[in-house]
């Protein structure tokens, strides 16, 4: 299950990435908001990381107008590595290495021909098990 969550600067990508998980049967929940009328990111950041961290989702994918905001949110929470993504190559490399459980994207950032791509990447590319990432990713967890 993919959890979907977004402010009022990602809302219109939002329906974009909507559409190509119902093409693909991708199954979702979807967290809000629900229009562009202006909202506070932080709600739907933190709605999205404790659906993850609950087990009730196994990744997620959080738009914001610039992505940073909302993935900064989410980062805050213990076992959530959020990647904010502006092209393919780094949505592949922070599944490979980083294990990213919530991909973040700008909906004034980023075009929705390119975010499709991105999330298609980021959702189909497996963390590579490496010990040296696994190693990394748990230094992450302490200060
Ligand atoms: C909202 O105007 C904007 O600040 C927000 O979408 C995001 O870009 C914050 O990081």
């Amino acid at each position: 299950m993919i959890a979907l969550g977004c402010d009022h600067g990602g809302y219109e990508l939002k329906l974009e990435i909507k559409k190509y998980l119902d093409e693909k049967g991708l199954e979702y929940k979807d967290f809000g908001c629900d229009s562009t009328v202006a909202v506070d990111y932080p709600v739907y950041a933190k709605k999205v990381a404790r659906s993850i961290l609950s087990g009730e989702c196994d990744k997620g994918i959080l738009i914001c107008g610039t992505g940073i905001g909302i993935s900064i949110t989410a980062n805050k929470f213990k076992g959530i590595r959020a990647a904010l993504c502006t092209d393919c190559f780094t949505a592949e490399a922070t599944r490979l290495h980083n294990d990213a459980n919530i991909l973040a994207l700008g909906g004034r950032v980023v075009g929705p021909g390119l975010a499709v791509k991105i999330v298609d990447t980021f959702l189909n590319t497996p963390f590579s098990g490496a010990d040296r990432h696994m190693n990394r990713i748990a230094q992450m967890e302490t200060e």
